[in-house]
């Protein structure tokens, strides 16, 4: 009785497949390794003294898809793998519509012929859009997506919910993730992005290892208390037990379930520079630049119900996500390379 983890040699789908193997469960990786490197499994090994099995397979790949589940005891998929560059989907719609939306619907009827009917699915708070509240429960209406990427995670929530509805008996968790950051406390998983990053933490991490020269800050004029945005870090391995708790629901055959997993806690562009210094020693230069555009002043969760759902909560501080970025960056300055 295994887990199929799609997208599991990624940054997210690495740290969750740990705390599987932590758990006790058996995981099965599937992956194209368009975003990753095989050496995440030497390193996941490394940690749990168990290698998971591995198949690079796409998941559009009907025929791969239909080998893996013949040959694996599969009872539940965690289903991370996607595209997720915001400005690529810009450039790049039609690919990123084919690989999260088609990819996700071959996925969904491989595991249906198998009579697999259990599925976790990685969204993002992305589709709260412009929040209509804050801090942004479950109940808060889905809003106007600013990229092709936010849209497939909307469209894939709709899809889900469509599916189980005609048929109750897939049991369907969809989490909607804040901002993850930090890193396995080992240092020896973390996140790894292609060229200059787009997200604040591995740009400042980048910058502390000398490799940037200094930090843009987007917008020091938003409607926040020192005027750039505010967002809810949630620490990866926080984030990567979410998921362990979720398995555990699963098997209760929830039908539909929807959580947000975050702190609950918003901190700005200036707070994780200051909490970055204090974590790593090293100074952060920074320039105020203007807006992104697509950017929102403010996005952080109430994270109540998956507390009294799943018994799950944020634990790691602010603090721990910086000093656990800084130990991965500085100890794998070209990532896995
Ligand atoms: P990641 O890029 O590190 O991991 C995704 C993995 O999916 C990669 O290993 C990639 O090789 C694989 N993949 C992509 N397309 C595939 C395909 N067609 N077939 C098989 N494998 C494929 O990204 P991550 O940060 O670990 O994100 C995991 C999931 O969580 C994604 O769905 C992402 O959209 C979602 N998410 C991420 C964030 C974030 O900030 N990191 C926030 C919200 C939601
Ligand atoms: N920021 C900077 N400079 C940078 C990068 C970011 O000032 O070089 C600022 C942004 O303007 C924003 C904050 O730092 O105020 C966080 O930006 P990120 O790019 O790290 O994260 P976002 O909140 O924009 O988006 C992330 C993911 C999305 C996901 C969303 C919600 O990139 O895919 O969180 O989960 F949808």
């Amino acid at each position: 009785m295994a887990i199929l983890v799609s997208g599991g040699t990624g940054y997210i789908g690495s740290h969750t497949v740990v705390e599987l193997e932590e758990a006790g469960e058996e995981v099965v990786i599937i992956d194209n390794l368009s975003n990753s490197s095989l050496k995440t499994l030497d390193r996941i090994e490394h940690l749990t003294g168990k290698r998971p099995v591995f198949y690079q397979v796409d998941i559009l790949d009907r025929e791969g898809l239909h080998q893996v589940f013949e040959k694996e005891q599969i009872t539940c998929c965690i289903h991370f793998a996607g595209l997720k560059a915001v400005g690529e989907s810009v450039q790049k719609p039609l690919e990123y519509y084919q690989n999260n939306i088609a990819g996700t619907l071959v996925l969904l009827d491989v595991m249906r012929q198998h009579d697999v009917k259990n599925i976790i699915f990685s969204s993002s708070a992305t589709v709260y859009g412009n929040p209509a509240m804050i801090p942004i429960t479950e109940e808060c209406p889905k809003g106007s997506c600013t990229n092709p990427y936010g849209w497939t995670k909307s469209m894939l929530e709709q899809i889900l919910m469509d599916m189980q509805k005609a048929d109750p008996s897939w049991n369907v968790i969809i989490l909607r993730y804040f901002n993850p950051i930090g890193a396995h406390i080992s240092g020896t998983i973390g996140e790894n992005p292609n060229g200059i990053p787009n997200n604040l933490m591995p740009y400042i991490t980048q910058v502390a290892v000398g490799k940037l020269k200094e930090l843009g800050i987007f917008g020091n004029d938003y409607d926040t208390p020192d005027g750039t945005g505010v967002r809810d870090y949630i620490h990866v391995v926080d984030l990567a037990k979410g998921h362990v708790k979720a398995v555990e629901k699963i098997k209760e055959q929830p039908g539909l379930g929807l959580y947000n997993l975050g702190t609950g806690i918003g901190y700005s562009v200036l707070d994780i520079v200051k909490n970055f210094e204090e974590a790593s020693g090293v100074k952060i230069p920074y320039v105020i630049k203007p807006r992104r555009e697509g950017d929102i002043a403010t996005c952080y969760s109430d994270a109540k119900k998956a507390e009294r759902e799943l018994g799950w909560k944020a634990e790691k501080t602010i603090l721990d996500m910086c000093e656990d970025s800084w130990r991965w960056q500085s100890q794998n300055p070209n990532g896995y390379e």
